[in-house]
This record gives structure tokens, C-alpha cells and sequence, in this order.
């Protein structure tokens, strides 16, 4: 029986949001918190009366059974401290959801020891920040396929929508929808990089103000590559900085010419980036499964290098900085919006590839189409490009990586050369390009039919007798490999 009754645990940024949303969805919401300003805080944000208390007994009675409870508290412990509280209280049959960032084995653990006691439970990936919260987000749950048809309607209201059609579906068993959510962040983790890469090309490859690149953002945005994260590198390049700082006190180098009128906030943000993990964790998965992401794990590292600015400053003294203008800037600008195309193109398909081995290797039984459709709006990696990978997944339930869809065979050899282009220029420049090259890099690799690994094979049987396959032969060999000119 479908049910109207949602109870939030944890009344913080996000628990508060989702559980707004669903009260304007029609759903009668009840909400706690240990803190009293968050029930405050919803209470009166609610557009009617709801139940919000700190009282954990008061608000489970104000649920009737099954009872269909949302978690909204921080990764880590915090779950583990939330359902150690809740399990004793429940009643047979209720589902308790947890809408957090929680690593895979996690939700696993979680779900196992739930269903020792008689309660379902279900990891759900949430995406959309803030604002996806609030007003649609991407919902991605999995576990048991039966209490989800109790909740789908409540789901389905809170949703994005995109055509008509709820970014939430069911996505599989166990654990895979905190695993889907992993990959999607690693996809995420992809994107932003490439994004950052082409500002770079950009900014010191091709000395571009950034006006006129928040301009070209823009205009890309309205083609091809239209999606959430080309649309606000658009708006933060061409976000004016409000503080007011005379020329003479602005920091080095990275600040704006003396003189200049407009200042962007940008300028002024320190290049160092954070993490909170679930990009590492998707290679680190990726790693297990022996499939390839590279630009994902580019991506990750990405970051790890940017934290090291000290030491990267004391290197640019002693090495000296290697960036500087490209060959041919106009060129590079030219190639940027088709690099791009083929480099998020490859990003997802390494995303989509992992899943489907996941998939597989967890038997979460993933239909991709259904996750295309579900990342179609609402979450952070939306993009016009997700309709394409839906069709191409409908119509090869099967299909190997998205690279050899048909719908993107002709799309890939014409952007590629492009992508080819951006790479050369940038590197000849000494741009650092980790995700731009390694996606050049799987899509040569992945489309090579031969490739050096018969070296590798060799080398690993010269000195370890490790055995190598012959093309010409069945079997496993060793060969009696000699120092040469014996
Ligand atoms: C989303 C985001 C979100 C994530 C942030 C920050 O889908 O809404 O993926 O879940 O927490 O993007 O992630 P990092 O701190 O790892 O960059």
C-alpha cells in the first residue's frame, strides 16, 4: 500500500530541505533533531503543522506503522548512531532510508544487520545540493524491492522531474544505491577537472579574460554539452568580487592587473580543493573491479596535487613555472567545445562501464537506462548528453561502454581530433592536462586493437615465469628468455 507518512532524522541543511519538499509534495512529514534550533528551524519554515520535536519516542508515534523514516545525518558513525537508536523503537516492516553520502560496504553492513531484525532498509544516494533538496533532487535508492513501492509515491513528489518523468526509481538490491551515488560523484570528480583543465587552456593557454570565458561557458551551455556543471563555471567566471581590496594589497601574482576595474571572485579563491571522499572511493572500487576509470582517478589526484600548494610554491621557485602561452590560441579556443564533448563523453562512459561490472559483481541487478534516466535532472552531473546514453542503454541492454554506441561513433571521430588538439597545444605549453590526456589517453587505448601489453606480458614471464597467452596457440606459456647476443 503506498503511503503520505515521511519522518526525517536529522533537521540539518539537507534533512531540512527534502523534508520541506515533501510536505509541498502533499506527503505529511514529521521531523527530529538532537538540536532544538533545527526543529525550531523547520517547525517554522513548514508551510503547515507538522510534528517536529527532539523527542525521538514522540516523533515515531506520530508515524503510523510500517513507518517510512528518512536518515539526513553526516556519513560515518552518525548512521550507525542514528539506527542504534532507532532499531529498538521500530516496528516489523518499518523502512528507514539513509539519504546520505555512506560508503557502499556501509549500506551493506547496515542492511544486513536491519534485516536481522525485521526492518527494511535502503541506502539512497541524494544529489542536487541545497537546492536539488528543496525543490527536486535526484533520488537514487536501493534495497528491497518491496517497501519501495510504499514509498515510491513520496519519492516520486519530491523528485526533479525531467519530460514528465521523476529522477527516482528503484535502482536495484543492497547496496547499489549509495554505490550508484559513489559513481556518479566520481563522474562528478571527472567533469569538474576537465571543466577546471579547459579554464586553465583557457586562462594562461590562451590568455582569456574572464569575461569572455564565462562567455563561452554560456554559449556551449546552449549546445551539445548543455548541462549543470558547464552552467555555473559560467556564472562563477563571471561572478564580480565584492570585497573591496585597494590594487596595491592584491595577493601576487594570481590577482587581477593592477588598474583593473572589474575584479572576479574567482581570482581570489586559494587553488587548493577538497574532498570528502566518494571520488576516491569510486576508484578505489573501480581498482578492486579491475575497471578502468582513469579520468575519475586523474580527477582524485587532481585534487591531492592542489593541496600541496606550499610545496607546489617552493617548486615553482627552485623548477620554474612550465605553463605559459600556446602555439596556436586560437586554435586551442576552437578545439575546446568538441575536447570537452569527447572528454565528458569518456568520463561517463568509464562512470557507466563500472557500473555495469558493479552491477554484476554485486548483483545489485542495475538497469543502466533506468540510471541515465534517473541522472537526467536534478542531480549535479544533469546534462542533455544523459538523453542520448538512455536511448543508447535502451536500445543494448548490454552494450560493453557507451564509446561503441552508435550514437556516438560519428560524434567521437569527429570530437576527438579536437580533443587530440586541446591536449597537444596544452602540453606543449606545460598545461598540466591529467584528466583532458587520460581521457585521450582510454579513448586511443580502448579503440586500439593492438596495444604494448604483449611487453608487459614478456617482461613479467622473464623475470617471474608468470606465463603469457599466444595469439596462434590455446593455453598459457613460458618461455626461456635469454640475455641477448647468447
Ligand atoms: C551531490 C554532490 C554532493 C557532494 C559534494 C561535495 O550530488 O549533490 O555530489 O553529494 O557532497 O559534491 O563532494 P566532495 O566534497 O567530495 O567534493
Amino acid at each position: 500500500m503506498p503511503s503520505s507518512h515521511l519522518g526525517v532524522v536529522g533537521l540539518g541543511i539537507m534533512g531540512r530541505n527534502l523534508a520541506l519538499n515533501a510536505l509541498d509534495a502533499g506527503t505529511e512529514v514529521a521531523g527530529t533533531d538532537l538540536g532544538d534550533d533545527a526543529v525550531r528551524g523547520f517547525e517554522a519554515e513548514a508551510a503547515r503543522p507538522v510534528t517536529a520535536t527532539t523527542d525521538l519516542g514522540a516523533f515515531l508515534d506520530a508515524l503510523p506503522t510500517p513507518r517510512n523514516i528518512l536518515v539526513m545525518v553526516p556519513a560515518g558513525k552518525p548512521v550507525d548512531a542514528v539506527l542504534g537508536s532507532l532499531a529498538p523503537k521500530l516496528s516489523e516492516g518499518d523502512l528507514v532510508i539513509d539519504g546520505g553520502n555512506s560508503h557502499f560496504p556501509d549500506t551493506r553492513r547496515r542492511h544486513d544487520e536491519m534485516a536481522e531484525k525485521g526492518l527494511h532498509f535502503f541506502g539512497m544516494g541524494v544529489s542536487g545540493g541545497e537546492e536539488g533538496a528543496r525543490h527536486g533532487p535526484s533520488m537514487m535508492p536501493g534495497g528491497p524491492m518491496d517497501p519501495y513501492a510504499r514509498v515510491a509515491p513520496i519519492l516520486e513528489g519530491m523528485a526533479a522531474e525531467v519530460d514528465g518523468e521523476p529522477c527516482v526509481a528503484h535502482l536495484g538490491a543492497g547496496a547499489s544505491g549509495h554505490y550508484v551515488k559513489m559513481v556518479h560523484n566520481g563522474i562528478e570528480y571527472g567533469l569538474m577537472q576537465i571543466l577546471a583543465e579547459a579554464y586553465d587552456l583557457m586562462k594562461r593557454g590562451a590568455g582569456l579574460g574572464n569575461d569572455r570565458m564565462g562567455d563561452l561557458f554560456g554559449q556551449w551551455n546552449t549546445g551539445p554539452l548543455r548541462s549543470y556543471l558547464v552552467e555555473i563555471t559560467a556564472d562563477i567566471l563571471h561572478q564580480p568580487d565584492t570585497v573591496e581590496v585597494h590594487p596595491d594589497e592584491m595577493p601576487g601574482d594570481e590577482a587581477p592587473p593592477k588598474g583593473m576595474t572589474g575584479r572576479y571572485l574567482l581570482d581570489f579563491i586559494k587553488d587548493t580543493a577538497k574532498q570528502k571522499g566518494t571520488g576516491k572511493w569510486t576508484s578505489q572500487d573501480a581498482l578492486d573491479l579491475g575497471v578502468p576509470t582513469p579520468t575519475i582517478d586523474a580527477a582524485v589526484t587532481a585534487r591531492y596535487i592542489s593541496a600541496l600548494k606550499e610545496e607546489r610554491v617552493a617548486a615553482a621557485s627552485l623548477l620554474g613555472t612550465p605553463a605559459g602561452r600556446a602555439d596556436d590560441p586560437d586554435r586551442l579556443v576552437e578545439a575546446l567545445e568538441r575536447a570537452l564533448r569527447a572528454a565528458f563523453l569518456v568520463t561517463y562512459a568509464q562512470g557507466f562501464a563500472l557500473l555495469k561490472r558493479a552491477s554484476d559483481a554485486y548483483e545489485y541487478g542495475l538497469d543502466l537506462e533506468t540510471v541515465a534516466k534517473v541522472w537526467r535532472g536534478g542531480c549535479i552531473i544533469r546534462a542533455d548528453m544523459l538523453e542520448t546514453f538512455r536511448e543508447a542503454f535502451r536500445a543494448d541492454d548490454d552494450l560493453p561502454n557507451l564509446l561503441v554506441a552508435p550514437a556516438f561513433t560519428e560524434v567521437l571521430s569527429d570530437c576527438r581530433h579536437a580533443l587530440r588538439d586541446a591536449v597537444d597545444l596544452g602540453i606543449g605549453a606545460g598545461i598540466p592536462l591529467p584528466a583532458f590526456s587520460t581521457a585521450l589517453a582510454y579513448l586511443d587505448a580502448y579503440r586500439s586493437e593492438w596495444l604494448p601489453a604483449n611487453l608487459v606480458a614478456a617482461q613479467r614471464d622473464y623475470f617471474g615465469a608468470h606465463t603469457f597467452a599466444r595469439i596462434d596457440q590455446e593455453g598459457m606459456h613460458h618461455a626461456q628468455w635469454m640475455p641477448a647476443g647468447l
